[in-house]
């Protein structure tokens, strides 16, 4: 019982954690991944010979197969990052949102009852279930809010929004009900390598290098505390290994930007790093499109909780981890190149198309 299972470890936060986990040595690892659009093996190549790895393609809603899973490899703790989790698709389309974040929840929270009572009393006591979750769920902050911290009411707003939060119940239940030993981590937009170019950074290193237009939702005033995704996986590393079971952490950057200065100081980053771009200044790139509907204006993470009782805190900052980025995406070109092809494009289609142009001018774009 030295080994852990993770879910979603072919996405970007997932996918993370999985080369730091091992990378570190800290043991063991199978990955359990459907290998939607957003899972990439590619990110996990050079883990794939690793001894200690194991790569299960598989549906966390197949109650068979997860239930297999744990009979086999016997872990010591679930790592849950798989999830529909981009709140764009989940307004064009919040089915699978409900699908694979509250049934795949529930499916994994069943079968780690079930697999947990087939441990010894020293192996129960030791074995934890961590689910991966967001601020999302706390809804939205007026400017001067305190951040969100621990005892911040549930009050979600997209379909995504609203399926982590019931995920994030259904968790909480099964440890008052069950005694399953659960930890809840919330947290705060990522932000690094692998990040898949649908969100916001990384769809704005790609389109400026590319010379694409870099379309800002509304005024671009939003505010988000952006934590590089690396400050992330020590962050969960170290709840699974010093949390309480039946806590929840929030993880945040202490780095409130708004989408706005976000994106400015990426065109100045590249001008930096791209110098003899055709596309320089890179900010003449820039586009105000119609809001995203029901837009939260701003997130903040109170993150002491979890710097008091686990002693972590983030150690990169916003300048340095968007160089750390940026620099990534300019020697990873063929990883870009791999998953903006064939269903990316008809995605940019579906999300963009009625942003832009006269449609949306006359719902409201500004220009
Ligand atoms: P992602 O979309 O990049 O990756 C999701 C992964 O889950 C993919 O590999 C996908 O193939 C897999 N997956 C999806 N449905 C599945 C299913 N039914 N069965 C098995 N695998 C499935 O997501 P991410 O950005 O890495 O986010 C990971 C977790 O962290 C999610 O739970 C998300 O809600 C949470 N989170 C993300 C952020 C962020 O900024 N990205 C912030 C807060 C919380
Ligand atoms: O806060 C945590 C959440 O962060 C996670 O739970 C989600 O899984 C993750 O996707 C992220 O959600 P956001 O909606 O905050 O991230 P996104 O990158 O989609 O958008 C960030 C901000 O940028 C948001 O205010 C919308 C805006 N935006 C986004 C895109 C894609 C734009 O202005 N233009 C864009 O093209």
């Amino acid at each position: 019982m030295n080994g852990i299972v993770v879910t979603g470890g072919a996405g970007f936060i997932g996918g993370n954690f999985v080369l730091h986990w091992l990378g570190q040595g800290l043991g063991p690892l199978v990955n359990l991944d459907k290998l939607t659009y957003a899972g990439n093996l590619q990110t996990l190549a050079s883990v794939q010979d690793n001894p200690g790895y194991t790569f299960v393609h598989g549906d966390i809603c197949d109650a068979e197969l997860v239930a297999k899973v744990f009979a086999e490899h016997k872990p010591r703790a679930i790592v849950h990052f798989a999830a529909e989790s981009h709140v764009d698709r989940s307004i064009l389309g919040p089915e699978a949102f409900l699908k694979t974040n509250i049934d795949g929840t529930f499916t994994l929270l069943q079968a780690a009852r079930n697999y947990m009572a087939t441990l010894s009393e020293e192996d129960q006591k030791n074995f934890r279930f961590l689910a991966v979750s967001t601020d999302e769920v706390y809804g939205t902050l007026e400017p001067n809010d305190p951040a969100f911290s621990e005892t911040t009411p549930y009050a979600p707003n997209s379909p995504y929004a609203a399926s982590k939060a019931a995920s994030d119940m259904l968790v909480r239940a099964w440890f008052h009900t069950y005694k399953l030993p659960v930890l809840t981590t919330n947290c705060s937009n990522n932000y690094g390598p692998y990040h898949f170019p649908e969100k916001l950074i990384p769809l704005m290193i790609t389109h400026a290098l590319a010379g694409k237009p870099l379309p800002i939702y509304g005024d671009g005033l939003q505010v988000r505390d952006w934590l590089y995704v690396i400050d992330h996986c020590k962050a969960i590393a170290a709840v699974l290994e010093k949390g309480t079971p039946g806590e929840t952490y929030n993880v945040g950057g202490n780095n409130q930007r708004t989408n706005k200065e976000v994106v400015h100081t990426l065109c100045a980053l590249l001008d930096e790093l791209v110098p003899d771009s055709p596309y320089k200044p890179h900010a003449q790139l820039i586009t105000s499109v119609k809001d995203r509907p029901g837009h939260d204006r701003r997130y903040a993470i109170d993150a002491t909780k979890i710097e008091r009782e686990i002693g972590w805190k983030p150690e990169e900052t916003f300048e340095t981890g968007l160089r750390k980025t940026v620099e990534w995406y300019l020697a990873n070109k063929e990883w870009v190149e791999g998953v903006t092809s064939g269903s990316y494009q008809q995605w940019m289609s579906a999300n963009y198309s009625h942003r832009t142009g006269a449609a949306a001018e006359k719902a409201g774009a500004v220009k």
